[in-house]
């Protein structure tokens, strides 16, 4: 619970944004902070550095830009650190990874040079298709969290920094369900020193995270902090926490388009969907296992926006397919097809057609530094536990136990700007608009 305008600690110092994984995503997120702090570009498609939120009435002609009204961390405060499974510098990924023009990383080269991964905890069982040569070895798991625990201070105090967040950005770990040694702290660290298969990597990096006072936020489709192990030892430690799966391409549409749809009532049979992707995310999706996580993020949004319990004549039926398909020669730009086979009065039938022709981490980029901000944000507003606000960012937004999670976008961005009014002590904005005719 926040209270309504809490004391917020001013974004002093400097903020240590810890990357897990320094593939396509995060060398494209390193890249542009360092691009923006040179001028060379606009930060577009970050909410925290160009949107602005209205204040009091339509009248008042208060709408501050989202920076200048909470304190947010300020771009030249950033230092990144990271841990990825091979060698090589953010440079040289972020050459391997092709996102960005080899122009601009060579204009970025020193930064992006300087940035060298430690060394990761990783289980090849969690991720099939990819090895690497960079990987802690330790003598069970809790001896492996202990090592990044100890990775996080040297970070810390090497780099002069004032705080930290963590964000995962590596590749998405194989399917499991929540079992019992997720259940309560005290058994989850039990099964860490006996090396329990069921925890994985990226949980042993949140807890690492959340034991050192750090807050963590889930870029990817793995449980990781959506466990209750980590919900307890996420509010005994007083650390926000947020996940899963960051909302860029197709899944983005969807929550764009299906509450436009059902505003209007019109019914829905099937929605079709498929991608073709050829970048190291695309490959490790490939591997059946690793797939399911992602399908399970990615299928569960219709289902929640459309509600078809509450409207079985329009959504009962539908049925809904996601397919990723690997393939090389697109890289990072991906191809999502959707067909959309919806129905109108007396049921006469309509098509959508939408061929998104984007780029993964460009869209995505942008979303984890956002979410590194505004858990910082957090952080000093003293809020803990799982920050539902965010759901924005998120494809299967973590919440409160038994809480079913909002997926339609303009719900998401209300819920996130009446947040930072609350906390600012400002009045929530409902689009009532009486007064304006009283
Ligand atoms: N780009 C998007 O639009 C998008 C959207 C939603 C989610 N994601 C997720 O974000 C993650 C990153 O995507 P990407 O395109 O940068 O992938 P990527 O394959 O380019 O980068 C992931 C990096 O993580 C490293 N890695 C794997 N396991 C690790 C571990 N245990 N510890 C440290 N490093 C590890 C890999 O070596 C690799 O360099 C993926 O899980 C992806 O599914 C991306």
């Amino acid at each position: 619970m926040i209270e309504k305008g809490v004391d917020i600690a001013p974004a002093e110092g400097k903020l240590g944004i810890l990357l897990v994984g320094l593939g396509a995503v995060s060398t494209t997120l390193v890249a542009g902070v360092e691009a923006v702090k040179r001028g060379i570009s606009e930060p577009v498609g970050s909410l925290t550095q160009m949107g602005t939120i209205r204040l009091g009435k339509r009248t008042d002609n208060r709408a501050p830009k989202i920076k200048d009204f909470v304190p947010i961390a300020d771009l030249n405060d950033i230092v990144f650190g990271a841990w990825d499974i091979f060698h090589d510098t953010a440079y040289e990924a972020a050459m391997n990874a092709g996102v960005l023009e080899k122009d601009l990383v060579n204009q970025l080269s020193e930064p992006l040079s300087s940035l060298k991964p430690m060394a990761a905890v990783f289980e090849q069982n969690y991720v099939k298709r990819i090895t690497g040569e960079n990987v802690k070895t330790g003598k069970n798991k809790m001896d492996l969290a202990e090592q990044l625990i100890d990775d996080i201070a040297k970070f810390k105090s090497d780099n002069g920094c004032d705080r930290l967040v963590m964000v995962w950005a590596a590749s998405t770990e194989i399917y499991v369900e929540e079992s019992e040694v997720h259940k309560s702290l005290e058994v989850f660290e039990k099964a860490m020193y006996d090396s329990d298969p069921r925890i994985a990597p990226s949980m042993i990096y949140a807890y690492a995270a959340l034991k050192s006072g750090v807050p963590f936020a889930n870029g990817a489709p793995n449980l990781t902090v959506d466990i209750p192990a980590m919900v307890e030892l996420a509010e005994q430690t007083k650390m926000p926490i947020c996940g899963k799966d960051f909302k860029t391409g197709q899944t983005l549409m969807k929550t764009i388009l299906a509450p436009g749809l059902k505003s209007r009532m019109l019914g829905l049979d099937g929605w079709y969907s498929t991608n073709i992707l050829g970048n190291r995310d695309g490959e490790v999706l490939d591997d059946p296992e690793n797939f399911k996580s992602k399908e399970v993020s990615k299928l569960s949004v219709l289902e929640h926006i459309f509600q078809p319990e509450v409207y079985p004549d329009l959504y009962g039926n539908f049925s809904h397919v996601v397919r990723i398909n690997y393939y090389p020669p697109r890289g990072d730009n991906k191809e999502g097809w959707d067909n959309i086979d919806i129905f109108g009065w007396l049921g006469y039938k309509m098509q959508i057609k939408i061929d998104f022709l984007c780029r993964d981490s460009i869209l995505a980029a942008p979303l984890a530094l956002d979410l590194a901000l505004f858990m910082d944000l957090a952080q000093r507003a003293k809020m803990k536990g799982v920050q539902e606000w965010l759901s924005f960012y998120y494809k299967a937004p973590q919440t409160a136990p038994g809480l079913y999670p909002e997926h339609d976008i303009f719900i998401q961005l209300m819920k996130l700007k009446n947040t930072l009014r609350h906390m600012r002590g400002e009045e929530l904005i409902t689009h009532l608009g009486l007064e304006y005719y009283d």
